[in-house]
């Protein structure tokens, strides 16, 4: 079979987002739109500059590749493993039907000494022909690509004038084992094997295995996406939880409908379950990607700050952690939960910008040990990303561990370190205009807030925060606008980078009650006077006729 070079022209836009290029799927489905930036990262992987002529660093190299199995996915697996053997990859590891979920593709990576892998995923966004799609790069340490890389392919992306491509016909991507596609060697791997084994090194299998012949029950939603497949062979198969553990276990290309986001308003058929009388003692739920989780009890939800919190209060207690941790890090808008645990435990806690990409930094660098964001996700130094089922058996180990409910852990935790009230509250679909105006606005305005009153409250602090990463150097401006009050609450304003359509307005709240008989306030009703400040600040009603939020979680 014959390499192809095929004329192309760049495509606005391909710059990769918080965490890749993601858009509608009609976008990638445009010709030569996938192509086209597959030829401009191969090109960046295989040394060339912007505008170079192209290198041969990927002859004697293993890319790793598959995706969430959404719509489009196997077709673009097919298109990739073209471009990348005309484009001189040695080999390439495929999870098997082209699946690998986030979490387990940078285990696979890390595991086999990958030079790095190529995730087709839009995590939790809506699936199907009318869904999204999304492709990302994940370097050798696992973790998503750095900027000086994403900006790279941009560039390169903007000057692209051909692609090579072979033209040999599809390979079978559901047979394990190797097979050549020209002189490239693609082995089609079992995509549960390698983060089994990871699993199986951090968790106490035996004492879950117990758990289960007891009775323990679990009801694990993977919201018909990839991560079903991986609770059903590590929870059902493995650890003999009763068949039936894992519901919605089929990944399915549109998701069945279901957007598998695992939040109390998408994820609401299993807060039903939860909320119900005859509850399972435990529940969860994962994303997309099966990065992200949600975990709850019996009529119990846990916000994901919480759960950063209370698991680094309790890692000792889970044999992978046994020797205490090396510091925990959380995004900034994350609540600060998890930083009064840390200042107890004496070890540094870190605030970094939203994405999962700041944390791969400290965590290659021994500075921290778990991570967290307040956006459903959670992870630790075993990978470099947030893994969605690995926050699952943690919390399941916790309980084996204490004989305590996820209810009693977190009420007992509120009453240790007091409770953080914390809400995020979400504007979708607003014209990117109107959104940018209002970033603007409130931007020009910081340097008049502090001092200003809010009713009981006082501001101390206004500014748009800036992280400059302490193992890098490397600074990131503009990652949220901050109003900090003297009480310890904070309002905080952000763009969403992950978004396809207009543009998302993100506000968080939070404040911190130390007083136990003042914590059981409903979330949103502690969270009140807070919101108007947020209003009153931004004026978001007025400029975007909405009359509230779309999605509080
Ligand atoms: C969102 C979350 C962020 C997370 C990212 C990828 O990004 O807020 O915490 O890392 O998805 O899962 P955003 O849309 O806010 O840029
Ligand atoms: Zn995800």
């Amino acid at each position: 079979m014959a390499n192809q070079t095929i004329p192309t022209q760049a495509f606005a836009g391909q710059r990769p987002g918080t965490s890749g290029l993601r858009k509608k799927v009609t976008v990638f489905m445009q010709p030569m739109y996938l192509e086209n930036f597959v030829q401009a990262l191969l090109d960046v992987l295989n040394g060339c500059r912007a505008d170079g002529p192209a290198g041969t660093a990927l002859h004697d190299q293993t890319l790793v590749l598959g995706g969430d199995g959404r719509y489009h996915n196997r077709l673009a697996v097919q298109t990739i493993l073209k471009q990348a053997a005309a484009n001189g990859v040695r080999r390439v590891l495929l999870g098997q039907g082209g699946l690998l979920s986030t979490p387990a593709a940078s285990a696979v990576i890390r595991r086999r000494q990958a030079l790095g892998g190529i995730i087709l995923s839009a995590s939790h966004n809506p699936g199907g022909p009318d869904g999204d799609f999304g492709i990302k790069y994940n370097a050798s340490n696992g973790g998503p690509a750095n900027e000086a890389l994403t900006e790279a392919v941009y560039a390169r992306s903007q000057n692209l004038r051909e692609i090579r491509c072979s033209d040999a016909s599809d390979i079978d991507i559901d047979t394990l084992g190797v097979r050549w596609l020209d002189q490239m060697q693609v082995e089609v791997i079992d995509p549960v094997a390698d983060y089994a084994a990871v699993m199986r090194s951090l968790f106490d299998f035996d004492l879950l295995r117990g758990m289960f012949q007891r009775g323990f029950t679990l009801r694990l939603d993977a919201m018909n996406a990839v991560g079903g497949p991986y609770a059903k062979a590590i929870l059902e198969n493995e650890l003999g939880a009763p068949s039936g553990t894992v519901v919605n276990a089929l990944p399915l290309e549109d998701f069945g409908g279901l957007h598998p986001d695992p939040n109390p308003v998408n994820a609401e058929d299993l807060i039903a379950h939860m909320m119900r009388a005859d509850a399972p003692d435990y529940g969860a739920a994962m994303d997309g990607d099966a990065d992200r989780n949600m975990v709850l009890g019996r009529q119990f939800i846990v916000t994901p700050s919480d759960s950063l919190a209370v698991m680094t209060a309790h890692a000792r207690l889970i044999p992978g952690y046994r020797d205490g941790l090396l510091g925990v890090a959380r995004s900034m808008p994350t609540s600060a939960a998890v930083d009064r645990v840390a200042k107890v435990l004496g070890i540094p806690c870190f605030e970094t910008p939203t994405g999962w990409k700041f944390f791969g930094n400290l965590l290659d660098a021994g500075r921290v040990t778990l991570c967290g964001e307040e956006s459903y996700g959670t992870g630790s130094s075993h990978v470099r990303e947030k893994d969605g089922l690995w926050a699952i058996l943690f919390w399941l180990n916790l309980q084996g561990a204490t004989g305590r409910s996820v209810e009693s852990l977190v009420r007992e935790h509120w009453h240790t370190y007091g409770r953080n009230y914390y809400s995020r509250h979400d504007y979708e679909g607003i014209p990117t205009v109107i959104a940018d105006a209002l970033m603007a606005d409130l931007r020009a305005g910081l340097p008049g807030w502090r001092g200003q009153a809010f009713g009981s409250r006082t501001v101390t602090l206004a500014d748009d925060f800036s992280y400059a990463d302490p193992v890098d150097g490397s600074v990131s401006a503009h990652q949220g606008v901050r109003l900090m009050f003297d009480d310890g609450a904070r309002v905080v304003f952000r763009l969403s980078g992950t978004g396809t359509e207009g543009a998302t307005l993100r506000v968080y709240l939070e404040r911190y009650e130390a007083d136990p008989s003042r914590q059981d306030t409903p979330v949103q009703q502690a969270l009140a006077e807070l919101a108007a400040v947020a209003e009153q600040v931004a004026g978001i009603r007025t400029r975007t006729g909405m009359a509230g939020p779309s999605v509080a979680t």
